[in-house]
């Protein structure tokens, strides 16, 4: 039977300097799902690359005194080097400098401008010459009455530009229609709301496609004058690389559509807006899905390098190893929702899940094999304690089914969550069991056979599952239980529960995850903490009481002090379901967000007079998030949405903030 195709994909990263943990985020998570479809029987296969050209690249080679493809090729190969040692596995490495990519980009080009989805135009804005960028009147900085820069801070001029521009506006209703009839499109879902409220509901403008004030960029076949701008040239990568339109489009009749496109949450815009229009003009299918998920946040803050927050992956692997940080990476935190990176959150699941839970389990299990029966697996007996050895044997036989239903979509944490579930089962089962009081009676061997052979199946059970995460482990775990049979490490040998022989010889190994002294660790990954002084104890005790000591500040009448505004919390929320109050006029109640990782909150406004329901979903509000939670009409009430009314209450508005800013922010 023929296999089935899976063909996901990374975005492709901007080579203008290497890549961190945060791009590594992505391609591990591509990596591991390619790993899972493969392991589970789907011809899979997995593009990731770079996108090479634009000014910011050119003007960073022009900085070093190199050229464009120099500077890039460097950093490329770097990537590879990361992504090798990452074990990333991708089936092709696709750079927007090849030739082959080139050649489809221009077709691309030619045939959108040919029937009409291209025109020439010219285009108007405040132009920074320094900067090369032109900026949107709500970007502009205005000072001392001129309209200045927003990057350099210098003035700017009105500019004419000659470019191509996409129709993007042709394709709108297609395209919400398109959304709301598939709902799987786009993923998380609260992205699809976002996408129809804020980009293409308000009006979609169209596209510059084309820029003459640089060159390092694919030029316009027909007009040379021109490259192509960003997202044709980025976008198309993913169609280029299987031969669309090229002597060999094998690959393309084989994978298109993809299954899954990856990316940030960034640049979910440019995959469920841009990226369907240009597929649609093409007269080609849309990929199944795109899947946003969140950042990995450092200190609450996207990384960056000015911020000097920027964790690369290499130093972590080189002293845990990349089965480790894989799994960190993909355990951590919910795919779709930002999470915070510390070394000491990393090396604290390290410890737990992976030395304690997992490493135990195997150290345990091949230690008491060895002790009681001279390292040779036992057959199976009929000595069986069914309410202690049921309930493990069946979640052990569920096992693969909860994990694939957890990666189906695409939920890593979830997935990583099941087979955890199991380690700690088993590890209780030797509580309950106690081999080492079965081990002093001859007359329990039968008993003790039973539970040894339980707990070395569901490890085996675990490493064919832990693979597509942490791809080196489980053959350190294969070594130690003797499995030496491929057949014993596929999926389809989970068909089957008790599958491993007796006579089977385990090897006692090293420590999978050897556990860590954490403050010693950090240490050594913080070299700057290290260095700062722990403040003394009688000094902290010392401030501490001057404060006592300190008199409130004593603030003029109706002011308030900024330690006292620092307490107002006030974040931005999505608004993601609005109905009236039964029995009020005035009353609206809100099922409200704030980032994904928090719960969504009830709250209750009274604001039924100016808004409908209806116009409320998908609104981004201001709300006070830290308000004591109350109850209106019984209805729990955790938070207030601010609103701006005249001096009658007439006239009522909410309070919201520019489009662009993700939910949960901070307003400060
Ligand atoms: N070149 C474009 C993408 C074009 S795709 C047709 C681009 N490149 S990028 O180098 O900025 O990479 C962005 C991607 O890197 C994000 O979408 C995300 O996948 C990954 N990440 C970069 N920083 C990240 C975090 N801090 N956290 C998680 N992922 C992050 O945009």
């Amino acid at each position: 039977m023929e296999k089935q195709k899976y063909y996901i994909t990374t975005p492709i990263y901007y080579p203008s300097g290497n890549m961190h943990i945060g791009h590594t985020y992505t391609t591990v998570a591509a990596d591991a799902m390619t790993r899972f479809k493969k392991l589970t029987g789907y011809d899979a296969y997995f593009l990731t690359g770079t996108d090479e050209h634009g000014q910011k690249i050119e003007r960073k080679a022009a900085e070093k005194g190199v050229s464009p493809k120099a500077y890039v090729d460097e950093i490329v190969a770097n990537t590879k080097d990361l992504w090798k040692l990452m074990n990333i596995e991708y089936d092709d490495f696709i750079r927007t400098t090849d030739e082959r990519h080139e050649k489809v980009v221009q077709k691309i080009f030619r045939k959108l401008y040919e029937q009409g989805d291209i025109y020439k135009a010219s285009y108007e804005g405040q132009y920074c010459t320094p900067c090369e960028a032109f900026w949107t009147p709500s970007q502009l900085v205005e000072k001392d009455g001129v309209k200045v820069c927003p990057d350099c801070g210098r003035p700017t001029e009105l500019v004419t530009e000659e470019s191509y521009f996409f129709r993007m506006s042709k394709y709108q209703d297609w395209l919400i229609d398109y959304i709301e009839t598939h709902p799987d499109f786009i993923q998380p879902a609260s992205r699809a709301n976002e996408m129809i409220n804020n980009f293409l509901k308000p009006g979609l403008q169209d596209l510059c496609v084309s820029r003459t004030s640089f060159t390092w960029g694919v030029p316009v076949d027909f007009d040379p004058k021109h490259v192509v701008y960003v997202w044709i040239d980025a976008l198309s990568n993913y169609i280029s690389a299987l031969g669309y339109d090229s002597d060999n489009d094998e690959l393309m009749q084989k994978y298109w559509p993809a299954n899954v496109h990856l990316v940030g949450k960034e640049i979910v815009r440019f995959h469920t807006i841009y990226w369907p229009i240009m597929l649609h003009a093409l007269g080609l299918p849309l990929p199944k899905q795109v899947f946003a998920h969140g950042w990995l946040l450092f200190g609450n803050d996207k990384m960056s390098k000015s911020k000097g927050n920027v964790q690369y992956a290499q130093p972590i692997v080189a002293r845990y190893g990349c089965d480790a940080l894989r799994y960190y990476l993909l355990r951590e935190m919910p795919f779709g929702a930002d999470g915070n990176y510390t070394n000491e959150a990393f090396l604290t699941r390290m410890n737990a899940d992976l030395a304690n839970d997992l490493g135990n389990l195997v150290s345990r299990t091949v230690a008491m094999i060895e002790k009681y029966f001279g390292g040779v697996l036992p057959a199976w007996t009929d000595a069986v304690d069914p309410e202690v050895d049921t309930p493990l044997h069946d979640h052990c036989k569920a096992l693969p089914a909860l994990v694939e239903a957890q990666m189906d979509k695409l939920q890593y944490s979830q997935a990583l969550a099941e087979i955890w579930k199991v380690i700690g089962e088993c590890n209780k089962y030797i509580d309950l069991t106690q081999p080492w009081v079965l081990g002093k009676d001859e007359s329990k061997k039968d008993r003790l056979a039973n539970v040894m052979l339980t707990l070395a199946e569901c490890v085996r059970f675990v490493a064919v599952l832990i693979y597509p995460f942490m791809p080196t482990t489980p053959e350190r775990i294969f070594a130690q239980l003797g499995v030496n049979d491929e057949a014993l490490k596929t999926w389809e040998s989970l068909g089957e529960y008790g599958k491993l022989p007796a006579g089977t010889k385990v090897q006692k190994g090293e420590a999978l995850f050897p556990r860590i002294d954490i403050k010693k660790e950090l240490e050594a990954l913080n070299p700057a903490e290290e260095k700062q002084p722990e403040p003394k104890k009688e000094k902290k005790q010392e401030k501490k009481e001057q404060k006592k000591e300190e008199k409130p500040e004593e603030l003029p009448e109706g002011l308030i002090s900024i330690d006292m505004f620092d307490k107002i919390q006030l974040r931005v929320a999505r608004i993601l379901t609005a109905e009236k109050v039964k029995g009020s006029d005035k009353l609206l109640h809100f099922s409200v967000k704030l980032t994904d990782n928090e719960p969504v909150r009830s709250v209750v406004s009274g604001i039924a007079k100016f808004y409908t329901p209806e116009e409320m979903v998908g609104k981004q509000v201001v709300l006070v998030s830290n308000l004591k939670p109350a109850k209106l009409r019984g209805i729990p009430s955790e938070g207030m949405i601010l609103c701006a009314s005249d001096a009658e209450d007439k006239v009522l508005k909410l309070c919201t903030v520019e489009p662009g800013m993700e939910d949960g922010a901070y307003i400060r």
